[in-house]
């Protein structure tokens, strides 16, 4: 275990390499075990999908079953059902019999990966109404499950919004109101959005969830954590050089750890200033030509006012006269527009008080340096 690299850059993988997140641990078991449903949200890249893993494998497995559905790049309902019932076939908590008949009705069926072996389903995706009318019906065996309570999961939810069906939102309503027995818990980035889901009087999910927003785990708790796991790693480190790590990094947790991985995996005898340089160095010339790259396919005013929101770190009003003069900008109303459309590309991010910031922090940085 200890010639592995404690800083995680991919999945999940244990206690051991998962820093800090104790409050939000607890908050999300507490609703799990109160069978609150749960809305998750944060900007990208801040540990959503890793503190669902924490928890879930906190969970006493003699009485929770927890299932994990990734919504990713789905863009349709009968995607959903495509995702939902592998995941649950995988689950095991349906019987077979049952299980072949409700994909019979939905007009699916099984077939396993030649190379990976895993299952697969097939939909014949021209029925659409068939699967639609159909997929309650494994949600209805799922609640019958008498032995565990489930707790199911949807991450990247976000992806409903912008599903073919306009009624895609209300249908998954529907199927959570009719399974009080099974605990939700919805998950996703693009923070406004989300918010817009679960907190606007027009939409089918108004608040009927517990919200739960995650920020940047502070710093002290996680210079703190990094010492510890750094000193039963027996590696010598600057106290500086991991604060500056993270100062750099705003503590967000994707870049932070990208960052402390390869400061970890390049590290002789010590972690010192040199060696961060050069990292750091490294990485953002890595990051140069995408960051370059915006300009050619971002319009004019959208570019500049990225270049702009980079060079100040953070900006509280955007729309001020004192950051349009400072940066040549146009009228408040066009400047408005391209905020809002950067915000839409996730290329800008809201950091509450702090306001606006460029979310990639290596573009960031890379921008700052632009004439
Ligand atoms: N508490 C933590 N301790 C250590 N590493 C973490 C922690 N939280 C997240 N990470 C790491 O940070 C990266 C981003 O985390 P994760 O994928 O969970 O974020 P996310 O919010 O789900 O992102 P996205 O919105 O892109 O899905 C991953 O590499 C993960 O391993
Ligand atoms: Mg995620």
């Amino acid at each position: 275990m200890y010639n592995m690299n404690p800083f995680l850059i991919k999945t999940y993988k244990g206690p051991e390499y998962f820093f800090d997140r104790i409050e939000e641990t607890k908050k999300l078991s507490d609703a799990i075990m109160n069978e609150r449903n749960l809305t998750l949200f944060s900007n990208r890249r801040l540990g959503k999908t890793s503190l669902i893993q924490h928890v879930f494998s906190k969970l006493d497995t003699r009485k929770y079953h927890p299932i994990y559905i990734d919504l990713f790049a789905t863009q349709n309902l009968a995607q959903f059902a495509q995702k939902v019932t592998e995941v649950v076939y995988k689950s095991k908590l349906i019987k077979e019999n049952i299980f072949f008949r409700i994909l019979g009705s939905i007009g699916a069926s099984l077939s396993f990966d030649e190379h990976s072996g895993m299952p697969k389903i097939d939909l014949n995706i021209v029925n659409r109404q068939k699967i639609i009318k159909g997929l309650p019906e494994l949600f209805e065996q799922l609640k019958n499950n008498k032995k565990h309570d489930i707790i199911l999961a949807f991450d990247e939810f976000q992806e409903l919004a912008g599903y073919e069906e306009e009624k895609a939102e209300a249908y998954v309503r529907t199927i959570m109101q009719d399974c009080p027995e099974i605990t939700f818990i919805f998950s996703g980035s693009k923070k406004s959005l989300m918010k817009e889901m679960f907190a606007s009087s027009n939409r089918p999910f108004f608040q009927s969830t517990q919200m739960m927003e995650l920020h940047e785990i502070d710093k002290d708790t996680y210079a703190k954590e990094i010492f510890s796991v750094l000193n039963s790693h027996n590696k010598l480190y600057d106290k500086d050089v991991i604060y500056r790590i993270l100062e750099e990094t705003y503590c967000h947790t994707g870049f932070t750890q990208l960052v402390l991985s390869r400061v970890y995996s390049e590290s002789g005898e010590k972690i010192d200033d040199t060696l961060f340089e050069m990292i750091w160095e490294d990485i953002l010339e890595e990051n140069r030509s995408i960051s370059r790259e915006q300009e050619f396919l971002l319009p004019k005013l959208q570019w500049k006012v990225l270049v702009a929101i980079a060079k100040e770190e953070f900006v509280k009003a955007p729309l001020s006269r004192g950051f349009a003069d400072k940066y040549g900008l146009s009228a408040s109303s066009s400047v408005a527009r391209a905020v809002k459309a950067l915000l839409d590309k996730g290329l800008i991010i809201e950091c509450g008080d702090l306001g606006l910031r460029v979310y990639n922090v290596y573009i960031l940085k890379n921008l700052q340096k632009l004439y």
